[in-house]
């Protein structure tokens, strides 16, 4: 017995004796702020289920990425809604696209801010589907060749990394190939590696308008009860060339970024989806919850697990804090 010798209260006196053996620190360097981009000048709309959280005309964008850059945050993720959508989502791989003339405006007007783009077909397709169908599935081989276009038109624009969120088998490879064939051989791939097919993504769908007319994600996004598979997922990403991998979303999963980062030694992002979001921005309006300390906690949780990164949209409301 060590008791009474051993006392584990003594090093939780005082704040300062709690600073020095404190094991986790979240730090704004850790923060990627997520922006939606929609056609239009001086657009501010803002999404009902993320209070704080609005779809931004590119010239709204590019002062909201002015204000990430200030409180320090390093990096920006890009999500475009375009004009008009079609079958075979022409929107995310347009030169002059939507996302592309965000990350155009951003990189002239905003200096060392980094700019990550989500390369997906949901929010540009007619039907809401990540790539093109056929019948009611959709077809695997075919949306590779649409997404490394999407990729290489971002990285035209000046991307300073691509995203993949699709969850088609090889998109990674297809993408690595076409940026190096292209002289972009210095432009990293974060993928979305282990990417569920989860109920947290609600909001975000109203936000992006990214809602499948039909059907569901499941044929492509991962069954919530698996985590090996996801490190077979993660093996799959790094051995076709991604950088950077992601566990999404996070405050569900955080065993699986906890396998993740057991299991590699690559950078770890983690992204704590629109509906961890809402539900402390809802628990906080009823005054149910302590919206910052939630915010917080959650987030130093994430990170505790093992993420190196963390996607959220507290992103501004975590820096503040962080430097106040
Ligand atoms: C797909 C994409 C989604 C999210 C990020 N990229 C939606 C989906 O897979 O349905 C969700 C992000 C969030 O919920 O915050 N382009």
């Amino acid at each position: 017995m060590y008791f009474p010798k051993y006392r584990l209260r003594r090093l939780r006196r005082n704040e300062t004796l709690r600073r020095l053996v404190r094991e986790t620190r979240l730090s704004v360097d850790d923060l990627i702020y997520p922006l939606f981009a929609v056609p239009g000048f001086s657009v501010r709309t803002p999404v009902p289920s993320m209070p704080g959280v609005f779809q931004l005309s590119v010239d709204e964008l590019v002062q909201e990425a002015l204000e990430a850059k200030a409180l320090g945050i390093p990096a920006i993720l890009l999500f475009g809604i375009p004009e008009a959508k079609d079958e075979v989502g022409s929107g995310a791989y347009a030169p002059d696209g939507i996302v592309q003339r965000a990350v155009r405006e951003v990189k002239n007007r905003v200096s060392g801010l980094l700019v990550i783009t989500d390369v997906c077909l949901c929010e540009y397709t007619s039907h809401g589907h990540c790539g093109v169908l056929r019948g009611d599935e959709v077809e695997n081989d075919a949306t590779l060749e649409l997404l490394a276009r999407t990729a290489l038109s971002h990285a035209r624009a000046g991307a300073d990394v691509v995203a993949p969120s699709d969850m088609m088998d090889g998109r990674v490879a297809a993408i690595r190939d076409t940026l190096d064939e292209n002289d972009f051989s210095q432009v990293p791939i974060m993928s979305y590696a282990a990417k569920y097919a989860s109920g947290f993504y609600g909001p975000f769908r109203d936000a992006a308008q990214s809602t499948p007319q039909f059907g569901d994600r499941r044929s492509h996004q991962m069954d919530p009860a698996n985590s090996d598979e996801a490190l077979r997922e993660i093996r799959l990403d790094v051995e076709e060339g991604a950088d950077i991998v992601m566990v999404k979303p996070a405050l569900a999963y955080l065993d699986v970024i906890t396998r993740a980062r057991l299991e590699f030694d690559l950078p770890l992002a983690a992204y704590s989806v629109s509906g961890e979001y809402a539900m402390i921005k809802a628990a906080a309006e009823r005054g149910w919850l302590d919206e910052r300390r939630i915010m917080m906690e959650v987030l130093t949780a994430i990170k505790r697990a093992g993420a190196d990164m963390i996607i959220t949209y507290h992103a501004k409301d975590v820096a503040r804090v962080l430097t106040s």
